[in-house]
């Protein structure tokens, strides 16, 4: 048997008197790309910010890579090899591309004390994960964020996390607000991470999108875990809309 890349445990959070999770299990084995559904309020975006160490939760545990960890903070997640891309995702639109690769993790050069970022190094990385992740456009790695359209983001984004080996890719809605041709990108990057061994899970609310890039699905509703075992091999669209709906319970 596999270990799980990631295995939430029992997760319980109330934000107040709101019960956002209701006993949540998640289980995500080591290149799988699984799709977490579920309407407006159903709890997907609470659940992947307790796993990037963004909110607390209430009780529960998380094991990654079999171990069992305590998130706390963004910091403490990233450094268990949990990397998350949110939609606008937490990019410095003013900063380069190869800055905002390394943004908090420099590279440097020369003695400690002097500690200078080495900018040319950044840059040639820069250029090659560009190239990596399908930007074939001649896009120099000193190109601001801020001219760059959003499926070029969100590659980056994409490619930060790649070039630091996390081991589970979160992406809340990566192809929110893309045109067509930057959301089939956006597709691509995905399962390029996941032929390279990065798990990931993509929330989508195009369920088409889902359905051409994911392994597996996980549907929330109200706070809780629906269904983890549906497939785009063996489930139908409307089959998981009927679980999204819950109209599977009236039949
Ligand atoms: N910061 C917050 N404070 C209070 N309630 C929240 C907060 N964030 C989310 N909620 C509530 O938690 C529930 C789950 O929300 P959310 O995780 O955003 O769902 P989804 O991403 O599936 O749309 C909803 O009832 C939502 O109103
Ligand atoms: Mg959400």
């Amino acid at each position: 048997m596999t270990t799980p890349i990631v295995e939430m445990r029992n997760i319980e959070k109330f934000y107040g008197r709101i019960h956002a999770l209701r006993g949540v299990n998640l289980k995500v084995n080591p290149g799988e790309i699984v799709g977490l559904l579920g309407d407006n309020g159903a709890g997907k975006s609470t659940l992947i910010k307790v796993l990037s160490g963004a909110v607390p939760y209430t009780s529960g545990q998380i094991f990654i890579k079999g171990r069992e960890v305590q998130l706390n903070s963004t910091n403490d997640a990233i450094a268990n090899g949990v990397e998350t891309i949110y939609q606008d995702s937490a990019l410095v639109p003013q900063l380069s591309i190869a800055r905002n690769l390394f943004l908090g993790r420099e590279l440097r050069k020369g003695p400690r004390w002097m500690d200078r970022m080495d900018t040319a190094e950044m840059n040639r990385v820069a250029s090659e994960l560009l190239r990596r992740v399908g930007i074939t456009k001649n896009i120099p790695p000193t190109t601001p964020i801020s001219g760059l359209s959003g499926g070029e983001r969100q590659a980056v984004a994409i490619a930060r996390a790649m070039y630091f080996d996390s081991d589970i890719i979160i992406l809340d809605e990566p192809t929110n607000n893309l045109g067509v041709a930057e959301t089939q990108g956006v597709l691509n990057f995905v399962r390029d991470a996941r032929d390279k061994g990065h798990a990931c899970i993509f929330i989508a609310h195009n369920i088409h999108h889902v359905f051409q890039v994911c392994d597996r699905m996980v549907v929330m509703r109200m706070g809780t875990v629906a269904a983890d075992d549906l497939t785009p091999k063996t489930s139908t669209i409307q089959d998981v809309e009927n679980v999204i709906t819950g109209e599977h319970l009236a039949a």
